[in-house]
């Protein structure tokens, strides 16, 4: 695929092999944000994430990845006009409303006091609705915890099982799209695949729609329907996994190479 940097046209993700039918959940449309000294950190970013697709962000560290991801749920406020969910611009929703609908996890869970099931509980009890054991029991399932979870607390949990309480506790807010910034790269290989498993799972059964940055090339290679090359704040490829190695871009490459 031909890409045209600092282009308003939107990278085709259809001509990478989604199909012209593939829904859109997301559309980036010249995002672009500049520090405080005036150094870019996203320039002109333009992009769709189809639905129900696990899409993967790599790039340097320092690209913007991070940045790109919170612009996405609003903990960083993009300019209006320049982020939609299912066509409507991110800017005029409820910013809790669609931190619901978008979740996200970061590189280190944090838990809140109290036990796993409390913290399953926390998203449905700020709108009002108690989940019983039940379905706090179907969520850490969701998350591959099995149910002596349950009553535990955080600090009894390596950082692979918080993770997953931490993925259970968003899931309990039923998100259409999951962010995750480096998920795994504080986790050993089990719990990494064990997230992994998860993930994928959730996007062919519920139709979940995952955008994920990662440093590990194999694992986006494992996992992701859809990669995106971030560098210098802007997106210069746009690729199937299998297809990294076709990159023009000369830093893609370069990076491709190091980290393959
Ligand atoms: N709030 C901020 N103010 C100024 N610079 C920032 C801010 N947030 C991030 N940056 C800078 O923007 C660049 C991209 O950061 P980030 O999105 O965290 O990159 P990545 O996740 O790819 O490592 C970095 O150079 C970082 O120092
Ligand atoms: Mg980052």
């Amino acid at each position: 695929m031909e890409i045209i940097p600092g282009s308003r046209e939107p990278l085709l993700i259809n001509e990478s092999g989604f199909g012209e039918s593939a829904e859109i959940k997301i559309q980036v449309r010249g995002l672009t944000k500049v520090s405080d000294k005036g150094i870019s950190i996203l320039n002109n970013v333009n992009v769709d994430i189809p639905k129900g697709i696990i899409m993967g962000v790599i790039g340097p560290s320092g690209s913007g990845k991070s940045t790109l991801l919170r612009s996405l749920n609003r903990l960083w406020e993009p300019p209006s006009n320049t982020v939609f969910l299912d066509s409507q611009d991110i800017c005029d929703l409820d910013v809790l409303t669609l931190r619901r609908k978008i979740g996200m996890l970061f590189q280190l869970p944090v838990l809140f006091e109290g036990t796993v099931a409390d913290n399953v509980r926390y998203g449905p009890q700020l709108k009002g609705k108690k989940l019983s054991d039940n379905e706090v029991y179907k969520l850490l399932n969701l998350a591959d915890l099995d149910s002596s979870f349950f009553s535990k607390s955080g600090g009894e949990l390596s950082v692979g099982q918080a993770q997953r309480v931490a993925l259970a506790r968003t899931l309990a807010n039923e998100p259409e799209v999951l962010l995750l910034d480096e998920p795994t790269s504080a986790l050993d290989p089990i719990s990494t695949q064990n997230i992994e498993d998860v993930l994928v799972k959730l996007k062919r059964e519920q139709n979940l729609t995952v955008v994920m940055v990662s440093h590990s090339i194999k694992q986006i290679k494992r996992i992701a329907d859809i990669v995106c090359l971030l560098v210098n704040g802007e997106i210069v490829e746009i690729l199937k996994p299998d297809q990294l190695s076709e990159a023009k871009h000369p830093m893609a490459q370069r990076f491709l190479e190091l980290g393959a």
